[in-house]
């Protein structure tokens, strides 16, 4: 961990550990990075790294809405190439995994059995390279990969598929009502939101009647915990109840990366808020067979304290 970051620093899956000068940003942003809700994504560009041209400061503070958004939809763009490079092998093209346990969607079964999925409409919020949705569009589903950051989703297109692929931020979501009979997020999009609750009214408005919302996050119990996948990662340091948000923000005070912190009972509370029911609340153990390391997360503490958090959510 380099000097001034958090210890209690939370690293996104599947994002690379920022608090490690090898998995730092490279690339530069995208020069449209703005303005770009529903904009369709047409080029195939080769994977080009460039060094990152400061070092931003680790602190907690507030990160509104705004901010949070515009920092994220940069932070994603100049990091997407390394985080595809490093992370790409274990996402799988096709395999949708809901954590870095390695929990995959054919043995959770938690959209439903997959002979099920067949003709379903279905968003995935926070796609990435739309690996999910790529799995989704194998089971017969008809998936809609969203996600903020332009760069993500020219690795989508780059990887391949013929479903489409949507930029624009989950807050907003440029789709009618009522419009799918899914929707999942495997660590996209809610992590790193201001006002979760925003999002999931959003989610719930485009689902239709009887429709399911399925999402994965940083356990939060991982926020009383440093960031490190070894014996130091395994001793309290922070509240849990702090729900600063962690921000890195660059030499003029702006943040260029925001992670939001929900409690336990906070995450139930805006389900429950938005609309939904909550159904299902899993916390995937740490299976033999992974012996990977993703940034804080590892086999070691993995068979300690649960490192992530999916919430299974129907409409009515
Ligand atoms: C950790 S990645 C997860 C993506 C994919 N599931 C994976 O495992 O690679 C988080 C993704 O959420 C996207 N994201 C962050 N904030 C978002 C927002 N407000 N709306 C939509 N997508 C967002 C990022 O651009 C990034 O692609």
């Amino acid at each position: 961990m380099r000097e001034g970051a958090h210890p209690g620093r939370i690293t996104p899956f599947p994002a690379q550990n920022l608090s490690s000068e090898a998995t730092r940003a490279l690339g530069r942003p995208s020069s449209d990075a703005a303005g770009r809700v529903g904009r369709k994504i047409t080029t195939r560009e080769p994977i080009i790294q460039e060094p990152e041209a400061f070092e931003p400061e680790a602190t907690r503070r507030a990160a509104d809405v705004t901010e949070s958004a515009r920092a994220n939809r940069g932070w994603w763009d100049r990091n997407a190439d390394e985080y595809q490079i490093e992370h790409g092998t274990f996402l799988g093209d096709d395999r949708f995994v809901w954590g870095p346990e390695g929990l995959d969607e054919v043995e959770a079964e938690l959209l439903g059995p997959p002979e099920e999925l067949k003709g379903k409409d279905v968003l995935e919020i926070g796609a990435g390279a739309a690996q999910c949705a790529r799995w989704l569009a194998a089971q017969g589903a008809r998936p809609v990969a969203l996600d903020l950051s332009h760069r993500q989703l020219q690795h989508a297109l780059r990887i391949g598929g013929s479903f489409p692929l949507v930029c624009a931020d989950a807050a907003a979501l440029p789709f009618a009502d009522a419009s799918f009979d899914l929707a999942c997020s495997a660590y996209g999009a809610l992590p790193f939101v201001a006002d979760p609750a925003m999002v999931l009214r959003e989610v719930r408005r485009v689902l239709r009647p009887g429709g399911r919302f399925v999402f994965s996050v940083t356990h939060p119990i991982r926020w009383a915990f440093p960031d490190e996948p070894g014996p130091e990662g395994l001793s309290v340091s922070n509240s849990y109840f702090d729900r600063t948000p962690y921000v890195e923000q660059d030499d003029h005070g702006r943040a260029v990366y925001v992670e939001h912190h929900r409690t336990l009972g906070d995450r139930v509370r805006d389900i429950v808020a938005s609309g939904f029911r909550l159904v299902d609340l899993v916390e995937p153990e740490w299976p033999a067979w992974n012996t990977s390391e993703w940034g804080g997360w590892s086999p070691l503490r993995g068979n300690l304290i649960p490192g992530t958090a999916i919430f299974v959510c129907e409409r009515d």
